[in-house]
């Protein structure tokens, strides 16, 4: 639906995400005129990770019951620590997609029994422009740039045009960074979710000594391969056992600073050549690279591509932790940013599971089907 009607001084928005473990809301109140500029008053985030620990991933079931019980006190809570009363919020912005259906239909039908209640104008919002315009809300930031999404799900090079306008210059063909880090986590003995402790531990360890494939750093292309990689550390982890009967904590250690080492390689090199795409593509240089999505917490990670950009000399770029990882005000944000550019949900919002971000560029093989996360 589109809307007709001038900008207003300040908006108060309620965003809402459950589009996978995590059940938040955030308040942030937009100026539209500075920029627009963002400020968070609250971002309340209610972590499902206990409740699937035990069956070693997301049990989509278990996701959604947990969802339909925390919206509502996790609604209030946000507008409690803002300081804000439902009738002062200007708009409500919940996550339609994409995600585990269960889930993203237990946010949307609350936000429609919100906007019921309220008659508050609504946005559906796509989680990954969430993730994608949540740059724009750490800091001003001018579009085009180019983004690179990193998360449990998925990984993809964006040229940001628009609040509602994405082109994509690459990603991945199989599995999601992330989902390779919680699978080596697995296999070298380490928790869930894999990603910060295969960093921790990888500081001890020496990355020369295996040396895993750098997939597609043959194609002159930004696409990205992550399973063939999984599987090069299963078998050389399966190798130590057989030699030796089990791992030692240096096997531990070499193990994942190889991988994270290779991770980092393919990830530089591939911003690399989309900072060349975007340009060939857009006939300009991006003003910013930027990276969102938990996997962008990585130190070694954030130090190479900040080095790429640097090169290139275009400014870098990642949002607080807080803002890379799933939350409430990215959604809020990111529902701003499209009512201020004329979009409105009517109370038909569908939930919509599969949801590209780019609907013109045909799908990648097998992307983002696999992990539960966005
Ligand atoms: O963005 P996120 O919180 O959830 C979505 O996927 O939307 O990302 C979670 C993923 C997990 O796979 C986790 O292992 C990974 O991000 N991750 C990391 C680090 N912190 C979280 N991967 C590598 N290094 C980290 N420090
Ligand atoms: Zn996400």
């Amino acid at each position: 639906m589109r809307r007709e009607t001038k900008a207003p001084a300040e908006l108060i928005v309620l965003g809402i995400e459950s589009s996978c473990d995590e059940t938040a809301a955030g308040v942030v109140r937009v100026r539209p005129a500075d920029g627009p500029r963002g400020e968070i008053l609250a971002n309340v985030v209610a972590s499902q990770t206990e409740l699937h620990a035990p069956f070693g991933g997301v049990v989509p079931e278990i996701a959604a019951r947990a969802h339909a019980e925390r919206l509502e006190p996790v609604t209030r809570e946000a507008l409690n620590v803002a300081g804000i009363a439902l009738e002062e919020v200007d708009l409500i912005a919940v996550t339609a997609g994409p995600g585990l259906i269960g889930g993203v239909l237990s946010g949307v039908m609350f936000a429609k029994g919100l906007v019921a209640a309220t008659g508050k104008p609504l946005v559906g919002v796509n989680h990954l422009a969430g993730h994608a315009l949540t740059v724009r809300l750490a800091s001003p930031t001018p579009f085009p740039y180019l983004l690179l999404l990193v998360s449990g799900g998925h990984c993809q090079f964006l040229a940001v045009r628009g609040p509602r306008d994405f082109l994509r210059l690459g990603g991945t063909i199989d599995d999601a960074p992330g989902e390779a880090f919680d699978k080596v986590a697995r296999l070298v003995g380490l928790p869930q979710p894999g990603g910060p402790h295969v960093e921790r531990v990888a500081r001890r360890g020496d990355a020369a000594r295996f040396a895993f494939p750098r997939p597609l750093l043959d194609r002159d292309d930004a696409h990205l391969s992550f399973s063939g990689l999984k599987t090069a550390v299963l078998r050389a982890r399966d190798r130590l056992l057989a030699e030796q009967g089990g791992l030692t904590r240096q096997d531990q250690a070499d193990l994942a600073a190889s991988f994270q080492a290779a991770v980092r390689d393919v990830l530089a090199e591939k911003s690399r050549r989309a900072l060349a795409l975007f340009e060939e593509r857009l006939g300009r240089r991006p003003s910013r690279f930027a990276v969102a999505g938990g996997v962008a917490a990585n130190e070694s990670l954030r130090a190479a591509l900040e080095e790429v950009a640097a090169r290139a000399q275009i400014p870098f770029d990642a949002p607080p932790l807080p803002l890379c990882t799933d939350n409430g005000a990215m959604i809020a944000w990111a529902g701003a940013e499209w009512y201020l550019d004329g979009r409105q949900d009517d109370p038909t919002l569908a939930a919509r599971p599969r949801w590209p971000l780019d609907e013109t560029s045909p799908a990648l093989l097998g992307a983002g089907r696999k992990g539960a996360k966005a």
